[in-house]
């Protein structure tokens, strides 16, 4: 459970999302030790939902891990649709589209497997949501590419804005997480809100998802 919303109200919300189940259960399942930073269940029904909403045929995304979040987004694209997702460490990657071929979505995935810094200026855009999940200090230096990618009225959706509330000063007593981190993403939260290009809402949900929606030309 994260640390800005109550765990009932966590509970509350996972008992009411019927989305997933399937192959998207089993890898939440196996990482429950493993531990890695995937997003949860409720964020996956975020981005299924934003994916939908705004008709997505092209998506990008920031950190694949194993395909998890991947998953969630594919599912909300039509025949012909592409998600491109980007992820440096090669094993995750060739789990990633083991797990896509499970979910029977691998034919609308590409995993791009490299640093996305460098592969972000070979891939061509517009994309219609881009989901920012990489490394937090990455954040602001992609973010001008990102939204040069963007369709307008496109979304930009990044996670871990909020940072288990230790980008808000005041909120934890005994900070844990790495302060450049913490520095990082306060200064990303800003630079998203003072965006030229962008209308962007932060919402609370597990630790801190941002949408941006880019500004019609
Ligand atoms: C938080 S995890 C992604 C979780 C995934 N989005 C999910 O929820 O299922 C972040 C991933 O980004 C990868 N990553 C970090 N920096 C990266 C970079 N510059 N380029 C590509 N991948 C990167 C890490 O190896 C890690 O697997």
């Amino acid at each position: 459970m994260g640390l800005i919303v109550p765990d009932a109200i966590e509970r509350y919300l996972a008992s009411l999302n019927h989305a997933g189940g399937g192959v998207l259960d089993d890898i939440a399942r196996g990482n429950r030790e493993r531990g890695l930073p995937l997003v949860d269940a409720e964020v996956g029904a975020l981005l299924r939902t934003l994916a939908i909403a705004v008709n997505a045929a092209r998506i990008l995304e920031i950190g694949t891990a194993i395909g998890y979040s991947g998953i969630w987004l594919a599912g909300a694209l039509p025949p012909g649709g592409m998600l491109i997702t980007m992820e440096m460490d090669e094993a995750r990657a060739r789990e990633a589209r083991e797990n896509f071929a499970r979910a029977g979505v691998a034919d609308r995935v590409s995993v791009v497997v490299g640093d996305a810094q460098l592969k972000l200026a070979k891939v061509s855009g517009p994309f219609d949501v881009i989901f920012q999940d990489g490394d937090k200090q990455q954040y602001e230096p992609m973010l001008d590419r990102l939204v040069a990618l963007l369709r307008p009225r496109g979304l930009l959706v990044t996670d871990n804005v909020l940072w288990d509330g230790e980008v808000a000063p005041g909120f934890a007593a005994a900070p844990q997480r790495d302060p450049a981190d913490t520095h990082a993403i306060a200064g990303y939260n800003e630079r998203l809100a003072a965006h030229p290009d962008l209308l962007t809402t932060i919402v609370p949900l597990r630790d801190g998802v941002s949408i941006s929606v880019k500004r019609a030309a």
